[in-house]
């Protein structure tokens, strides 16, 4: 817990949980105690196969790479007190970085198969780029620890900023500036910048990496605290999965700790294969293709959850009333044929057999009631039912 040794166990210490140190003992692990509480913590890396650059990869991140820029220092790009002088070089990168160019990594779609097979506890992500939505993890079980691109706000009076306006900013490369004109202040995405606080989700989830019964890092340097220090937080006993280039904080010092060293789409893809979930894996991740779903084209705005709602009621209330029309026309149709039988049958001996006998209810006025066959039917009204109350 805490300031843990990052010295490597000793390979001749035996693991406590698992039968070895290696992806396949930990599978073996989830399937015999039935995990269901996976704390996953990501960073850039598991976006890098998508097309966006991580910051601290030699020659291809994005802080060897700024100095077109003209940065005094690479992370002053994310630095507030730089950003209120210059927001320049952050517009710029945004232009890049900005989300709905980028396609979820298969990485990305195997966190959302851990959570559709019900085993995801909470992801915490360093990422802004929003592909683990994409992907299809949901927004409940996601702490974004340093913000993201989804909304944005003045950096002075805290007015939001309309999504649309900023989209178009964004793409002309211009400063947003607020809304109130007294104000006119910068505004920013609300992705946390150097010298800011982090979102008050992630204090409030902290505890989280203590309940889980299995960690998985990906792609990440834990270089930035106090993102780096959640893998300590994990319970002594409790095995920790890194899936990374490079080994990277602590993990590695504890007897459960496996490390899966490489590309993260490979190491998540050597897992699935270990779990027996590879098929299931690949059929996911084809769902994020926006060339083999409508998720390519231009869609309608989102819808908010209360419109979803007046949907669903809307459709629900058609449904019935169809169905219910249905019924009264076939109500109408015996209806005529019995009385037209009726009348026939006055001049010959018997109905004819495919015609129920309808018992004649005594208060009736000698018309057939059909109330018995169509009970929901108002006896006396139209055969128009009452829409039910839903
Ligand atoms: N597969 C596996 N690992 C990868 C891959 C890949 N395809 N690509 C990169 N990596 C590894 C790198 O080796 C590195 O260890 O991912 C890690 C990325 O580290 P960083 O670039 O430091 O990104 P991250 O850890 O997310 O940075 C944390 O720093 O500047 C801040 O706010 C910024 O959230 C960011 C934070």
């Amino acid at each position: 817990m805490g300031n843990e040794s990052s010295t490597p166990v000793d390979e001749a210490t035996p693991p406590t949980k698992l039968h070895g140190r290696s992806i396949e003992a930990v599978a073996q692990y989830m399937k015999e105690k039935d995990v269901k509480n996976i704390v996953v913590m990501t960073g850039a890396g598991i976006s890098t196969s998508a097309g966006i650059p991580d910051f601290r990869s030699p020659d291809t991140g994005l802080y060897a790479n700024l100095a077109r820029l003209n940065l005094p220092y690479a992370e002053a790009v994310f630095d507030i007190s730089y950003f209120r002088n210059n927001p320049y070089p952050f517009y710029t990168l945004a232009h890049e970085l900005y989300p709905g160019k980028y396609r979820p990594t298969v990485t990305h779609s195997f966190i959302s198969l851990l959570n559709k097979k019900g085993k995801l506890l909470h992801l915490f992500t360093q990422n802004i780029d929003c592909l683990e939505r994409e992907a299809g993890v949901p927004g409940d079980k996601i702490v974004e620890a340093h913000g993201s691109f989804a909304t944005q706000r003045c950096i002075e009076c805290q007015t939001e900023y309309p999504d649309d306006r900023m989209r178009e900013m964004i793409s002309k490369k211009e400063v947003p500036k607020c809304i109130r004109k007294t104000c006119n202040g910068l505004v920013k995405p609300d992705i946390v910048f150097f010298g800011e606080a982090l979102p008050e989700a992630f204090f409030r989830n902290r505890s989280l990496p203590a309940k889980a019964d299995l960690a998985i890092v990906l792609g990440t340097s834990l270089t930035v605290q106090p993102f780096a220090s959640l893998p300590s937080f994990v319970r002594e006993d409790t095995p920790r999965v890194l899936i990374n280039l490079e080994r990277v904080g602590t993990l590695g010092s504890r007897p459960d700790d496996v490390l899966l060293l490489g590309d993260c789409d490979a190491g998540v893809r050597k897992f699935a294969d270990a779990l027996g979930w590879r098929e299931e894996l690949e059929a996911l991740w084809e769902t994020t293709d926006p060339d083999k779903s409508d998720r390519g084209k231009q869609q309608a705005p989102l819808k908010s959850r209360q419109e979803q709602l007046d949907d669903e009621i809307e459709k629900l209330t058609k449904d019935i009333d169809t169905s219910l029309k249905v019924t009264g026309e076939t109500s109408e149709r015996i209806k005529a044929e019995l009385e037209k039988d009726t009348t026939t049958a006055n001049k010959t001996s018997s109905p004819p057999a495919d015609v129920l006998s309808i018992p004649q209810p005594t208060n009736s006025k000698d018309q057939p009631s059909l109330q018995h066959v169509f009970p929901h039917l108002k006896e006396g009204k139209e055969d128009k039912p009452e829409k039910p109350s839903l």
